[in-house]
């Protein structure tokens, strides 16, 4: 990988102002913002278009219906120019090439397509959550299942944990975009992520962007606390 791992800043809250005090405070550092469901269904697109006016926006909302109605849904939210998008590998190749077509044509000559990633296995998911649903299959298995499923089927990328990045680069090589969730600078709570890495971890591991929630928005200077994740990336 020649380029530095990018840092986006997880804005988890149902609060308007709240997102926009976090995006005028980390967003000219970090290298771009998420916004998921919380946010979104509690405050609207308009309130997702304000926040994220002039960064690069994460829109994680992880769509997963039959492929006519994904497509329509990433049609309506591809008017926020996301720069990174999410559904659920599990919805199916038909699903994930429908999604990547509506994206293609979504956008207006000379704009960049918005990055459609695909979510593999819930890191909420074990063997015995998915044996529920009928996969006998061991978590690490079906995620590198899925990842090859919506590689194939036209994802531009995936958001995994740190501890897949390995497994998905040995089967994938350099091609996916790979977004890794569940990072903790050195000496931060986990809080209730388990299996987790510190940045430079992850970076050195090939994440091509780590998503960083509380250990930021929940520092006593979160503009300090993005700073100091950028400096460990930029010498990872
Ligand atoms: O606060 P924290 O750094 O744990 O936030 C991580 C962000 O990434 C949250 O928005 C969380 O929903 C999201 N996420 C995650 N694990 C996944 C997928 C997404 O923590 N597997």
């Amino acid at each position: 990988m020649t380029h530095r791992t990018r840092l986006i800043a997880a804005l988890d809250t149902k609060d308007r102002q709240q997102a926009l005090s976090w995006a005028d405070d980390v967003g000219r550092i970090v290298d771009a913002l998420k916004l998921g469901m919380e946010f979104t269904y509690s405050c609207g697109f308009e309130a997702v278009q304000e926040v994220s006016s002039g960064h690069s926006l994460f829109l994680d909302l992880k769509l997963h219906d039959i492929p006519n109605t994904v497509a329509s849904g990433l049609s309506a939210l591809a008017s926020l120019r996301p720069a990174l998008t999410t559904i659920h590998a599990s919805g199916g190749s038909e699903m994930i090439a429908r999604g990547r077509e509506t994206l293609e044509k979504a956008i207006l000559p000379g704009e960049t397509r918005p990055k459609l990633l695909a979510v593999t296995v819930l890191t909420s998911m074990n063997a015995e959550g998915l044996a529920e649903t009928g996969v006998d299959a061991p978590p690490r298995e079906q995620v590198l299942r899925l990842g090859k499923l919506a590689m194939q089927a036209g994802a531009d990328g995936l958001v995994c944990s740190a501890h897949e990045i390995a497994p998905l680069r040995d089967a994938l090589g350099d091609d996916p975009i790979l977004v890794v969730p569940g990072i903790r600078p050195a000496g931060a709570s986990a809080n209730d992520q388990k299996r987790i890495m510190t940045p430079a971890q992850a970076a050195r591991a090939g994440a091509d962007w780590i998503v960083v929630g509380r250990p930021i928005i929940r520092a006593e200077n979160p503009a300090r606390a993005a700073q100091a994740i950028m400096d460990e990336l930029a010498s990872a």
